[in-house]
């Protein structure tokens, strides 16, 4: 099985949101990382069909899956950034609804509610109202919703949006359940959530894929090195605005900063094992969004 993207674009108005893009995705986790604006959603709705591309086609086993339509939509579940949903009604209620409009039987919907319900830790909130949810209850809502028809291709737009640090283990756990015999393409700008429970990482920016792997291909595909020195508190502004500073960390008389640069950018700088958020603020020039700064 394969999900194979040919040289796909999407302008809007002058903005290429997607830029050429080819890829080709089969079974697994795919972490599709990029800051605002990178093209991460319009990239997913395409997949979707939601929106259709300005040039290039995506296939589906060879097919095109705006061709096979309805046929390609059986296979697809799909968790948009900013979900939808009806607050009045319980999860059940909510849950049987979308598995009508998804065309699945009652007797069929109901067994699988009950399951996924049960799988993401929400069984003791079925008839609670989705108002009524906490942010991580109700991405795990979301979840089960895009679930419901057993979709071969699983696609995820910031799931972890918005969720505490014991919610986004849960839900790291639950990605990897859901992965077996599955195509899971997940987006997201927080390094630490795609770090382990993807096989393979896409880095997009200004519409286009520019660097992919798994976490290790990522990091040796740096080309600078990641350094740390300790310097005196006046010269810390100045490392600032010469490098790309990673971390900053005050220390006694001063401050211990992580450094990527080429060359030592001090005469007691150590060498450090990179990582994949030093990767990210390399080919990015920016840190990736941190935990606690969601929406
Ligand atoms: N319907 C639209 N009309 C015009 N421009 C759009 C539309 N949708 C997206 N864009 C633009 O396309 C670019 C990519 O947007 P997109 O939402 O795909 O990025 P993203 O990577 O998902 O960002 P974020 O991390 O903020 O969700 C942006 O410049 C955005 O302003
Ligand atoms: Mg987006």
């Amino acid at each position: 099985m394969e999900l194979k993207l040919l040289d796909v674009s999407k302008e809007f108005q002058d903005i290429a949101a997607v830029d050429h893009v080819s890829y080709s995705l089969a079974n697994g986790v795919y972490g599709l990382l990029g800051v605002n604006g990178a093209g991460k959603t319009t990239l997913m709705r395409i997949l979707c069909t939601l929106l259709k591309p300005t040039s290039g086609s995506v296939t589906w086993n060879g097919k095109d899956i705006f061709a096979m339509d309805g046929e390609y939509r059986k296979l697809l579940g799909y968790l948009p950034q900013d979900f939808g949903y009806y607050p009045d009604f319980t999860v059940y209620d909510y849950l049987m609804y979308i598995a009508s409009i998804k065309g699945l039987r009652p007797a069929v919907a109901k067994r699988r509610t009950d399951a996924l319900l049960a799988q993401v830790g929400l069984s003791n909130m079925k008839q609670k109202k989705m108002k009524k949810l906490s942010g991580g209850m109700k991405r795990r809502a979301g979840i089960v919703q895009a679930m419901l028809n057993n979709p071969r291709i699983l696609i995820l737009d910031e799931p972890t949006a918005g969720l505490d640090p014991n919610e986004r283990i849960r839900f790291r756990n639950l990605i990897s359940e859901l992965s077996e015999e599955r195509l899971v393409l997940l987006s997201t700008h927080i390094v630490s959530d795609i770090e382990y429970i993807a096989n393979e990482i896409l880095l997009m920016k200004k519409g286009r894929i520019t660097m992919s792997g798994t976490a290790e291909t990522l990091i040796h595909s740096m080309p600078e090195k990641v350094w740390s020195c300790e310097v005196p508190k006046a010269m810390v502004d100045s490392f600032l605005k010469r490098y790309k500073v990673a971390n900053v960390k005050t220390v006694h008389g001063g401050a211990r900063l992580r450094i990527i640069s080429a060359n030592p950018p001090a005469e007691n700088a150590c060498l450090e094992t990179p990582s994949l958020e030093d990767v990210f603020l390399y080919y990015f020039g920016e840190k990736a969004g941190q935990e606690d700064d969601q929406i």
